[in-house]
């Protein structure tokens, strides 16, 4: 996987970020997010070391990723309102599915897409995707609104990460050998953009089951 005309790269062995990829279809995610959100609010979810997180969350798919005390996991129901999180949209799907293609992992087929909301200061710290099933399918991460600086490092937490900045219709995907890799958001900037004023909305999808 190298770089090619349109200006897609290779940001490690089974990492890419294609630049732009969902540009086209930014203002219907974004509307798709607002619709979800009014379903199943975004909220603050509080690490089981009793931190409320500064990235406010919500979910859509057969399951959707939580954290509180008891740890970090998947569930099929949002327990802030006791029902099944939101069908995931169509456009979710197709895209999520597109850019994994592209990336060279055909055949992704996401259950879960967790919608990160971003203020400005809020901040994801490096981390791996690793509450999963199995490893095999790769995440896709997509970017709207704000531009952000997204830290991406190795499998090893100590592993220096690049810096990487982030615009509204970015996509980052990552599996393989790059599956278990250490990655966060750095402080957001504050900002103004188009379809999400000073907010920046990130959609992480997963196959979690
Ligand atoms: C995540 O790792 O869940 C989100 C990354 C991002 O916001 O780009
Ligand atoms: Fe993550």
């Amino acid at each position: 996987m190298t770089g090619d005309l349109f200006g897609d790269r290779a940001i490690g062995d089974g990492a890419m970020l294609l630049r732009g990829f969902a540009c086209g279809d930014a203002a219907a995610l974004i509307e798709a997010v607002s619709r979800i959100a009014a379903l199943v609010p975004f909220r603050h979810m509080v690490t089981p070391g009793g931190n409320a997180m500064s990235v406010a969350m919500t979910n859509c798919g057969t399951v959707g990723w939580l954290a509180d005390r008891r740890g970090y996991r998947y569930e099929v129901r949002d327990p802030a309102t006791g029902k099944p999180w939101p069908a995931m949209p169509g456009l979710f799907f197709r895209l999520a599915g597109k850019a994994a293609a592209a990336a060279g992992f055909a055949g992704f087929a996401p259950d879960c897409c967790l919608i990160n909301r971003y203020a400005p200061g809020a901040r994801l710290s490096l981390h791996q995707d690793k509450d999963e099933r199995d490893f095999s399918a790769p995440i896709v991460s997509v970017s709207l609104g704000l531009p952000a600086v997204f830290l991406f490092g190795g499998e090893r937490r100590r592993d220096r990460p690049r810096r990487l900045a982030l615009e509204c219709g970015d996509v980052v995907v990552w599996g393989g050998a790059a599956r278990m890799a250490h990655h966060g958001i750095a402080v957001l900037a504050d900002g103004e953009a188009p379809l999400t004023g000073n907010r920046r909305i990130n959609l992480t999808f997963r196959k979690a089951l």
